[in-house]
């Protein structure tokens, strides 16, 4: 990038900046420097908006009532659907399935698809760079049916050991659930090739996008998985909301996972019918503010550009990679060639617990932890790391701020 384009790029993310206005706050004394957005990213004025003027305006219920206020909340709700369809590319809104998150997206499809059509003896094959909601649901299906988690290797730069990954593709494997982008790592994993492998054999593959959605652009056709998931509390949107997309031919093969209002056609004591996609996995009251902001967080990103945001961030993270090389004793753990904005690192000597709380006196905000990727940690030989996740609106001095602190710290330490 040029000099110039580069300061136009940071020009433009300033002025988005200004849109947050959890940003414009003080903590602990200092301006916030918020690179915690791996975990949750902040809400811009729109999002906030939307869904104020949802409460002020048109509360009521969906899909139920005949009168205006319904109408107008089920037309809202719906159109939100129609601005995930449209930004996943996907076919048809009977695919998207608004879900609590990427966790309960990831669920339904174990405990639906798993728990229909696992069978003793049969595998599910993931990788050693999944988040624990992409190992668990998978461990809790395969233990129902009698079936096996295999799972893929990665080398030391955290990379996908794409070898280990064909070489437990077996006849046996009845799914693929992997991660798009590592949450613990920022390693984006090869999903093209995987999905190629996978369905050259048959096998269906779930992709968890959590960590991707706000850095790439999502096309789930050209992907040609046959699940997304993600959370709205990542792309900028509010939390309690994720989507699941889903294939519709598997989809309409899956039964219903849990049951309630909405979801039905028909009841009576001795027969349910179910409703058609994507209410069939709607059951109950769903978090109809929580759609609506999603929607117009996605209307807001849309409007910035993921190629916009993906170019700014790519520059924050060669920034960052470069700047905390240059500190003694640190280690990034995770160099894969291929990164989305998060760098995760060690410090000698000082715990990432004892770094995060020291940092946050300086009004940083990181994650530290095992950030719920054990075997990631475990393969590293690591209890935890520290974690700067980057988005769109944090600046280079932000980045050079996380340097100078990190430095301090160990000055502290010595
Ligand atoms: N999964 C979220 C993270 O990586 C919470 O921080």
């Amino acid at each position: 990038m040029t000099r110039n384009a580069n300061s136009n790029l940071s020009a433009q993310m300033a002025k988005w900046r200004s849109d947050f206005p959890v940003l414009q706050q003080n903590i602990n004394g200092h301006p916030l420097v918020y690179l915690d957005n791996g975990a949750s990213s902040q809400r811009p004025l729109a999002v906030i908006e939307a869904e104020r003027h949802y409460a002020s305006h048109l509360h009521s219920n969906v899909h139920r009532g005949v009168h205006s206020l319904s109408a107008l909340a089920t037309d809202a709700f719906e159109g939100a659907r129609e601005s995930v369809r449209r930004f996943l590319n996907a076919r048809s809104t009977r695919e998207i399935i608004f879900t609590r998150g990427t966790t309960e997206s990831i669920n339904l499809v174990a405990q639906s698809y798993g728990g229909s059509q696992l069978r003793a003896g049969d595998e599910i094959l993931i990788t050693t760079l999944e988040h624990h909601s992409n190992i668990v649901p998978w461990q809790m299906a395969c233990k129902a049916a009698g079936a096996t988690l295999k799972v893929a290797a990665i080398n030391r730069r955290g990379e996908l050991d794409l070898a280990s990954f064909k070489a437990l593709l077996s006849p046996r494997t009845r799914l693929v659930a992997t991660s798009h982008v590592s949450n613990a790592l920022g390693s984006v994993l090869p999903v093209a090739q995987i999905v190629a492998l996978a369905h050259a054999q048959g096998v269906p593959v779930l992709l968890d996008g959590a960590q991707a959605i706000p850095h790439l652009s999502i096309d789930v056709q050209a992907l040609d998985c046959d699940f997304y998931v993600f959370s709205g509390h990542k792309l900028y949107g509010p939390d309690g909301i994720g989507v699941l997309y889903g294939r519709e031919s598997l989809l309409e093969a899956m039964p219903p996972w849990q049951g309630g209002g909405d979801m039905i056609l028909t009841v009576s004591f001795t027969e349910t019918t179910y409703n058609q996609l994507p209410y069939k996995f709607e059951a109950g009251t769903p978090h109809i503010s929580g759609a609506i902001g999603l929607g117009a967080a996605i209307d807001y990103v849309t409007q910035i550009g993921l190629k916009n945001i993906a170019e700014w961030e790519q520059h924050l993270l060669h920034h960052a990679t470069a700047q905390l090389s240059t500190i003694e004793g640190l280690t990034i753990i995770g160099t894969a060639e291929d990164k989305a904005s998060l760098v995760s690192f060690t410090v000698d000597g000082i715990h990432p617990h004892d770094l995060g709380t020291i940092l946050d006196q300086s009004g940083i905000a990181i994650r530290t932890g095992h950030h719920c990727a054990m075997p990631v940690m475990q393969f590293f030989g690591l209890p935890a790391t520290a974690r700067a996740s980057f988005a769109f609106y944090n600046t280079m001095d932000e980045i050079d701020q996380l340097v100078t602190a990190v430095r301090s710290a160990q000055h502290l330490f010595r």
